[in-house]
């Protein structure tokens, strides 16, 4: 076998290291032996939105974005969303294993144990004015649990990690539903335990005063789907969130609610809500080669297209697709499904789009579906978040358990002023956009 080493030679001073190779990864630490004077700092590596560094370990989700392959724990994900539950899925992502029966019903159970909110939670989302965005009432709840589970704090027992993790994992969905009906100003609906998973998200998001709510099996299998398909994605931009919040031993509350914060975004989690605006924006068929010339013109992104892993398919997507037919089936199609396949058409035959490898990701069919299942746009990432924050959890627990990791703390290469004498009031000049004289 060749030698597992890299060697370096530094032209500045002719000098030259050896570094083991482990994975077809060096360490950055080894870098800094590398130096021209004996005081310097040592070489780093400039990585600026991580294209190139892994900044964990981690036996939770493997992509191969070239081949469009994702597996969480070793299990390609059309099986697992062909064979199992959500949070039969959300044990496998925790746990390592996917449960026997047994523990299935146990886990189940205890998940069903913790869907109440304590009733001063639910006054403080009364407090949100009445269109308030869901997902930032979302974060800000979640974040507020911290204060009613303080003993979660104790990030090193692993037991009161297991036992935050549970109550977050069935907190989610009844701190989303409530989001919902408090923007439609209905009633709260508790948590009906006798109900399935996707079951009881969708009585508490759509009771009315039926005495039970009962749940169509065709749209509550395709939500639990769509939940298993969003419930981790490796080191995406909120997990490495979680795992940098998490680094500083803060309570697993604050930080998964910094996690679902960087969800929000249009980049991330919040590009579902944005491709259904973008498609009522087009309006109808006619009007997207207009559209696709504004995007090649750079004057704004094709919403749910391009991934910065997957370079050939999502496949997420493809099941997503798929996923789609049984909903309409129940549902009608949304109108919007034929702008979505004609624009998904046209960009994969465009070369802008060919010489880019820009293909349309998770988020791109993901809201048609929630819509025809009859949810509104603001409350699309909120859905991303409940099966993500499994995600985010296992991430989390891993980080902690990982002896090599510590609190994360990246470098800068500092380009501001080396140093200056302080300048009184009366002599500065002003200077740049918005001066007043
Ligand atoms: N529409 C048009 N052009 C695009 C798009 C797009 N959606 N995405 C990337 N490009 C272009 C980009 O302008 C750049 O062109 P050039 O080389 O001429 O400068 C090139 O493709 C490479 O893009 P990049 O910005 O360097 O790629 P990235 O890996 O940094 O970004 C991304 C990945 C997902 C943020 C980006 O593709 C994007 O903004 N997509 C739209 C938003 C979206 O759908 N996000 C959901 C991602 S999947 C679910 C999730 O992660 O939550």
């Amino acid at each position: 076998m060749a030698e597992q080493t890299l060697t370096i030679t530094d032209n500045r001073n002719g000098k030259t290291y050896t570094l083991p190779i482990q994975n077809d990864t060096i360490r950055a630490m080894d870098l800094r032996q590398i130096k021209v004077n004996p005081d310097d700092f040592g070489m780093m590596t400039y990585d600026p939105a991580f294209m190139n560094t892994a900044s964990c370990r981690s036996a939770i989700t493997y992509i191969d974005g070239d081949k469009g392959i994702l597996r969480y724990r070793g299990y390609p994900i059309e099986q697992l969303a062909e064979n199992c539950t959500y949070l039969e899925v959300a044990y496998l992502l925790i746990n390592g294993e996917l449960p026997t029966k047994c523990e299935l019903d146990d886990w189940v159970k205890e998940i069903k144990m913790h869907t109440m909110l304590h009733e001063n939670t639910k006054k403080l989302l009364e407090g949100f004015r009445h269109d308030a965005h869901p997902m930032s009432m979302f974060i800000s709840t979640v974040s507020a649990l911290s204060t009613i589970y303080p003993e979660a704090k104790n990030v090193l027992d692993p037991a009161t990690r297991r036992r935050n993790m549970i109550r977050l994992i069935a907190k989610v969905p009844t701190i989303a539903a409530y989001c919902y009906r408090h923007s439609l100003g209905y009633p709260y609906v508790y948590p009906d335990n006798d109900l399935s998973f996707p079951e009881n998200f969708m009585s508490m998001l759509w009771k009315m005063m039926e005495p039970k709510y009962a749940a169509n099996p065709a749209l509550a299998r395709a939500l639990d789907i769509l939940f298993i398909l969003h419930a981790d994605h490796e080191q995406n931009c909120s997990a490495n969130t979680m795992r940098a919040v998490g680094s500083s031993q803060a309570d697993p509350y604050v930080s998964t609610a910094a996690a679902a914060a960087a969800l929000y975004g249009p980049l991330h989690g919040g590009a579902n809500e944005a491709v259904l605006r973008m498609l009522d924006e087009i309006g109808s068929v006619d009007h997207i080669p207009e559209y696709i010339e504004t995007v090649k013109a750079g004057k704004r992104k094709l919403m749910g297209f391009g991934h910065r892993i997957y370079k050939n398919f999502d496949p997420r997507a493809k099941i997503i697709r798929e996923a789609a037919g049984a909903v309409f089936e129940v549902t009608g199609k949304n109108p919007k499904l034929d702008i979505a396949i004609e624009l998904e058409r046209i960009a994969l035959n465009d070369e802008y789009f060919i010489k880019r490898k820009l293909y349309a990701n998770v988020d791109f069919y993901s809201g048609i579906i929630y819509q025809a299942l009859g949810f509104d746009p603001a409350i699309f990432t909120v859905l991303f978040a409940i099966p993500r924050t499994a995600g985010w959890l296992a991430q989390w627990e891993e980080m902690i358990t990982d002896p090599e990791q510590k609190i994360a703390r990246p470098r800068q290469i500092f380009t501001g002023h080396w140093i200056r004498d302080f300048v009184p009031m009366e002599a500065r000049q002003a200077k740049g956009a918005g001066a007043t004289t």
